[in-house]
């Protein structure tokens, strides 16, 4: 289904970046201490899945393969040193078995219904090599809307349709896979919108 046209805008790389710093004001300064803990130890070869225009995650001591629908992103993420566009759908990403020392996801997740979520889940876990990482990251429901107003307005109004709750989340990926997920919640923005990180060690 074609998304409404106020969101059709943000298919374009740049308009994309600038709605970034507006819809989610200080997410570059406060995600840094919070990336440090997560993508501290990054290095090797490292696949970002719904990998945008651009890696907003630290880049790894490595390189980055980005998977993403949308060809437009794709070509402007390849412009960087280092990383490597692929087109290809999440749920079927088109790498063999264990190649990855790493495999991400930012903000994609929320994008997906559980079923093509769930099979994005399992995709990254075959993706990766026994003793890789795998790194889910994405946009949570504020706990109390009356508390972080526009927190919740922000995740009300994304294009995204399956914003989920902490719960939610770690159901899904139990279910995708059986962990143990360690999971993190913190909030990254100056409006108050919160993020849950699920890491799990393949073995
Ligand atoms: C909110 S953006 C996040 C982009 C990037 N990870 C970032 O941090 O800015 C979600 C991305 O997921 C991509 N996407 C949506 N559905 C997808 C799918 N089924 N397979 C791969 N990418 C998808 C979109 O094209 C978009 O680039």
């Amino acid at each position: 289904m074609q998304p409404a046209a106020p969101y059709r805008l943000l298919e374009h790389p740049l308009i994309y970046n600038i709605s970034q710093h507006i819809t989610a004001p200080g997410f570059h300064f406060l995600l840094k201490k919070h990336f440090q803990a997560i993508f501290g130890e990054s290095c090797g070869l490292v696949l970002d899945v719904g990998c945008g225009p651009r890696l907003n995650t630290p880049a790894p001591q490595g390189e980055v393969c980005g998977v993403d629908i949308n060809l437009g992103y794709l070509r402007q993420y390849s412009a960087a040193h280092n990383r490597t566009g692929v087109l290809g759908s999440a749920d079927g990403i088109p790498f063999k078995n264990n190649v990855f020392n790493e495999s991400r996801c930012f903000g994609l997740l929320h994008h997906l219904p559980r079923e093509t979520a769930l099979l994005t889940v399992r995709e990254m876990i075959r993706c990766t090599k026994a003793g890789g990482r795998v790194i889910i990251l994405d946009n949570v429901w504020p706990r109390n809307p009356y508390v972080r107003p526009l927190a919740w307005l922000s995740r009300r109004l994304d294009r995204g349709r399956w914003v989920r709750r902490e719960a939610e989340l770690v159901r899904l990926a139990e279910e995708a896979h059986a962990g143990p997920w360690q999971s993190s919640r913190f909030t990254y923005t100056f409006i108050g919108q919160e993020a849950l990180a699920l890491t799990l060690r393949k073995t």
